[in-house]
């Protein structure tokens, strides 16, 4: 097929707006899958995926269409829809020339939207504008198009309405897609030039790369070289998604394909790397910005026994899913462990569940934390720590106070869609949550675009369930990357008894630090079970200097056994009998039993 009848698009759209759904339908229409398969959503193949309903890795297919008596080749790139994963979606248009921009008909635009907009019109991609869902009872298609006209921009005879469901609509859709987005612009005679957009791990094959090739041709027996690495590899296989791997000999400019080469795993297959002939360099394509790991946790195994087959598990998965990093980790609460650092909050909920589904790990996973950015002042110092500005991922090595110039904290760029009689509720939310408002759009009568500066420490936690919450359901909320801001951080000790328990080290903002501290500290006298003498838990901040929350542990002897006055004394044996056998399974802390999970408690999500 010549380059002149090839269309690379992709579907991008808010979570649930259909997405899936209407891959599925256009692999249908084009028999490019049997109906009989239509419930089973082809393209969405993990478990976590299915379950959630939610697409976490990209995936492409190839289909053909008939159009004017001339047979088109349509490669479709499925994106994942959710704020985390917005890197594979940026990374999935740069192979693309247009996008079907999907919305709902029913809930309209929302803010994943309006985010999947601005990437695919700064790439200068041509847009197609999609209502779906028409076939639903409660449906508005004609709100939806006015707001489509007065975000982005569009004509209103431009706008399809489709049911992904039923397939109405779809036809037209084919057609658009083939008359609208223009072929890529490739040249067959050049050299070989590869643009590496997405690559996964299989078992027996090692890395298959997902490959746009922008110019020349590739096939089986060629070397090929990896611009970032200038490593030389042999192709051992082309061939095309259709939807599943189908070899072919050769892959021509235009076409999106795979190829398996012998790297050996996705680090090797970077995404965004150019791919060349051995000795026919070209000038690479402006690689991916790398994914930024902006969410932190720690993750130990329930049981230390558990070590090596989580180290596994972990492993494992990670060859999958190169934006996650894992550093080693130790903790005197939870032993051996790692901390692994997230794109964010969903990114880190589905890897912990694919790593409870596919390796029945049984694993602690800790309050999540952001990284923060101190610089630093003093010769001393500065050599001490290795550089003027640190970078800290984990509490305890915040350093002493008297040291820091500054601290910094990640900010992002958030907007929240809302109908408007919430605006009053979500602005005293972001408000409370130190966010600063930037504008206020409606998009129709009744909804409202919001705009805010965050910090991004104060939406790790709740603030999406609470946003959700409060507006019950109606509210949509996504947020990019803003860079580092100033901020004012105390790093908080507690102690037991004077004691002090490392595990439990934090920073918080200057505005937070008693409130969090008061917090921790109610939490631990909760946990920790009454001993023979008081137990003082203490916050602190300036290494142990000053005290900022205080809760006692009042002795139990008296209280425990008072009940039992006078009464039988094999009772009150066999009660102090229980308790000596309880402390086998404690933490000494100074003087002080600590039951395990009492941290974990405190620790744990
Ligand atoms: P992510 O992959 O998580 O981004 O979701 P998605 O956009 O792929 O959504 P998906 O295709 O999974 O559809 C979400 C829900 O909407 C499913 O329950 C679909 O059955 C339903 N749905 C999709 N298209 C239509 C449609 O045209 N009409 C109706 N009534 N329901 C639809």
């Amino acid at each position: 097929i010549p380059v002149e009848r090839i269309r690379n698009f992709s579907i991008i759209a808010h979570v649930d707006h259909g997405k899936s759904t209407l891959a599925d339908r256009l692999l249908e229409i084009t028999e490019t899958i049997s109906a009989q398969k239509k419930n089973e959503q082809v393209l969405d193949k993990l478990q976590v995926e299915r379950e959630r309903g939610i697409t976490v890795k990209a995936q492409t297919a190839t289909l053909f269409y008939d159009y004017n008596g001339e047979k088109y080749m349509l490669n479709l790139i499925d994106t994942p829809g959710h704020v985390d994963f917005n890197y594979e979606v940026a990374r999935s248009l740069t192979a693309c020339q247009g996008v079907i921009l999907l919305v709902d008909a029913n809930q309209g635009i929302q803010a994943q939207t309006v985010a999947n907009f601005y990437l695919a019109f700064e790439k200068e991609l041509v847009i197609i504008p999609v209502i779906n869902k028409i076939d639903l009872k409660n449906a508005k298609p004609e709100q939806v198009k006015l707001q489509i006209q007065s975000l982005f921009d569009c004509k209103k005879e431009d706008i399809l309405k489709i049911s992904a469901k039923l397939g109405t609509g779809t036809d037209e859709l084919l057609q658009r897609i083939v008359e609208q987005i223009p072929p890529p612009e490739s040249d067959r005679k050049k050299p070989f030039k590869g643009l590496l957009f997405d690559s996964w791990y299989d078992k027996y094959r090692g890395a298959v790369a997902n490959v746009a090739i922008i110019d020349g041709q590739v096939k089986k027996g060629d070397k090929i070289i990896a611009a970032h690495s200038m490593k030389q590899y042999e192709i051992q296989e082309t061939g095309i998604l259709y939807p599943d791997q189908t070899p072919t000999n050769i892959l021509l400019a235009g076409q999106v394909g795979y190829i398996i080469a012998n790297m050996k795993t996705t680090k090797e297959a970077q995404v965004g790397d150019t791919l060349f002939h051995l000795n026919s360099p070209v000038e690479p394509l402006p690689g991916f910005k790398p994914a930024k790991a902006m969410v932190f946790a720690g993750i130990y195994p329930t049981d230390q026994s558990e070590f090596n087959a989580l180290r596994q598990a972990i492993e494992r998965l990670i060859l999958n899913d190169s934006s996650v990093t894992v550093i080693k980790d130790s903790s005197p609460a939870l032993g051996q462990g790692w901390r692994l650092g997230f794109l964010g909050l969903l990114h880190m909920d589905v890897f912990c569940q694919r790593l409870d589904q596919e390796h029945n790990a049984n694993v602690i996973i800790t309050a999540p934390n952001v990284p923060y950015k101190v610089t630093i002042h003093g010769a001393k110092n500065i050599k001490q720590y290795g550089g003027a500005e640190l970078t800290i991922l984990n509490p305890v090595h915040f350093p002493d106070k008297q040291m820091i110039t500054m601290c910094y904290e990640p900010m992002v760029n958030g907007t929240i869609i809302t109908p408007d009689e919430y605006i009053g509720d979500i602005m005293k939310l972001v408000m409370g949550r130190r966010g600063v408002f930037k504008e206020q759009i409606y998009i129709d009568d009744s909804r409202v675009m919001l705009k805010a500066i965050l910090p991004l420490n104060e939406i790790v936690i709740d603030f999406y369930d609470t946003l959700k919450g409060m507006t019950s359901g109606y509210a949509s909320f996504d947020y990019e990357d803003s860079g580092f801001e100033e901020t004012s951080l105390e790093k908080i000790d507690f102690q037991l008894n004077g004691q002090r328990c490392e595990e439990l080290t934090c920073i918080a903002h200057i505005s937070n630090v008693r409130t969090f501290a008061k917090k921790i500290c109610n939490k631990l006298k909760e946990t920790i079970p009454q001993q023979q003498f008081l137990i003082a838990i203490q916050a602190t901040v300036n290494d142990g200097g000053k005290i900022i929350a205080r809760e006692d542990i009042k002795p139990y002897r008296k209280d425990v056994t008072a009940k039992l006055y006078g009464g039988d004394v094999t009772r009150r044996q066999k009660l102090l009998k229980r308790q000596s056998e309880g402390k086998k399974r404690m933490r000494k802390i100074g003087n002080i039993d600590v039951p395990r999970d009492a941290f974990i408690k405190v620790l744990k999500r």
